[in-house]
C-alpha cells in the first residue's frame, strides 16, 4: 500500500485520474491539495469537492486549496479544453426538481494552505509519503522553498508532465502543466529526491474514444457513468475539433497506473531539464531518452511506453467497479 498526497488542477482528466486512485486499493489518499492551472485554484477546489461528491465517500481525504498563481509566470488556464467550469459545464446542470446534479461533497477544506499541508503531510509519514502531481508544480516547489529540509523526506513525486519527443500541447515544444509553472518544474526536477514523469508521448499512447466510452457505459445509469459521460463530452467535442478525433487522452490517469502497475509501464532514466527564459520554447523539457546514453547523471526516471489496450481495460474495471 502506498500512501499518497495528490496536487491536482481539476480538469476533465485529473478527475477520471481521482476517480481511478479512489478505487485502486493500493493507494491511500491522505490529502488532496488543489493549484491553479486548468482553471484558477477557487474553481478547481469546488470541482476536488463535485469530483469527491460523485464518489460518494463515507469518509473524505484532508482536502487544502493551494497556490494561485505560478512562481513568476502569470497564470495560463486551459477551460477551452475542460470546458468554463474546468468540468465539461457539469456544474450548471440540475435535475427536474431543480437541484444540483452533480452536488459539491459534504467536505470541509482544510484551514491550512495547500503548502503548508503538504509540508505537514510530509512530516506526519515523513519516507512513506508519495506525492501525485497532476497539475503545475507551483505548491511543491513552494514547499520546497519554505521547508527543503522536510521535503528531501518525501519518497518520491510522480508527475504528469513535459513532453520530449513529440509536440507540445500549448506551444511547438511545451507540454501544458510544464509550460504554466517552468520555474517550479525547473526547481522539483533539481531538488534530488526521485522523480517519476508520465510525459505527452506516453500520455497521447492511450486513447479513449466517445464510442468507447459509450460502449462502457451502456445500460448503465449510476453516478459515476453520468459524470463519465457528462464531464468528458465538451472535451471530447474540443478534441474533435482541434487533435481531429472524438474523445480524449487521460493523460492524469498513467502517473496513478504507474504506482500501482508498475508492469504495465517502461521507463528509462534522464537529466531532465526545463527551458525557463526561451521565447519560441519557455516552458521545453529537455533530456536525451537515448538507451545507449544511460548511465549518465540522471535526476529523474522517465516513462516512455505503456501497455495502452492493458491500461485502458484497467481503468475501466477498476473505475466503473
Ligand atoms: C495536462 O494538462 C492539463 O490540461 C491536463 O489536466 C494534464 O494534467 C496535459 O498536458
Ligand atoms: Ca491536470
Amino acid at each position: 500500500m502506498h500512501r499518497i498526497l495528490i496536487d491536482t488542477d481539476p480538469g476533465v482528466d485529473d478527475a477520471l485520474a481521482i476517480l481511478l486512485t479512489m478505487k485502486s486499493p493500493e493507494l491511500r489518499v491522505e490529502a488532496i491539495t488543489t493549484v491553479s492551472g486548468n482553471v484558477h485554484v477557487e474553481q478547481a477546489t469546488q470541482n476536488l469537492l463535485t469530483i469527491l461528491g460523485v464518489l460518494e465517500l463515507s469518509e473524505f481525504p484532508i482536502v487544502a486549496k493551494g497556490e494561485a498563481q505560478p512562481l513568476i509566470k502569470p497564470l495560463v488556464k486551459a477551460e477551452h479544453v475542460h470546458g468554463e467550469d474546468g468540468l465539461g459545464n457539469i456544474s450548471k446542470l440540475r435535475n427536474s426538481d431543480g437541484s444540483l446534479r452533480y452536488p459539491l461533497a459534504n467536505c470541509e477544506i482544510s484551514t491550512l494552505a495547500g503548502v503548508d499541508l503538504i509540508l505537514e503531510m510530509v512530516d506526519r509519514y515523513s519516507e512513506e509519503l508519495i506525492v501525485v502531481a497532476l497539475g503545475p508544480l507551483t505548491n511543491i516547489s513552494r514547499a520546497i522553498q519554505k521547508d527543503a529540509e522536510s521535503m528531501q523526506k518525501l519518497r518520491s513525486i510522480v508527475l504528469m508532465g513535459g513532453v520530449f519527443r513529440e509536440y507540445g500541447n500549448v506551444t511547438t515544444t511545451a507540454e501544458f502543466n510544464i509550460f504554466v509553472d517552468p520555474h517550479a518544474a525547473h526547481e522539483v526536477f533539481n531538488f534530488g529526491i526521485p522523480v517519476h514523469i508520465a510525459p505527452l508521448d506516453v500520455t497521447h499512447q492511450v486513447v479513449l474514444t466517445g464510442e468507447r466510452l459509450n460502449a462502457e457505459i451502456k445500460g448503465r445509469s449510476d453516478k459515476i457513468s453520468c459524470f463519465l459521460i457528462e464531464s468528458t463530452q465538451a472535451c471530447m467535442e474540443f478534441y474533435r475539433e482541434h487533435i481531429g478525433f472524438y474523445g480524449l487522452h487521460i493523460h492524469d490517469a498513467l502517473p496513478v497506473g504507474m504506482l500501482t502497475h508498475p508492469a504495465f509501464f517502461e521507463s528509462v532514466d534522464a537529466n531532465v531539464q526545463v527551458e525557463t527564459e526561451g521565447n519560441l520554447t519557455s516552458g521545453m523539457t529537455v533530456a536525451d531518452l537515448r538507451r545507449e546514453r544511460q548511465g549518465t547523471i540522471s535526476n529523474a526516471s522517465v516513462c516512455v511506453q505503456v501497455e495502452s489496450d492493458t491500461f485502458l481495460n484497467h481503468f475501466f474495471q477498476r473505475v466503473l467497479s
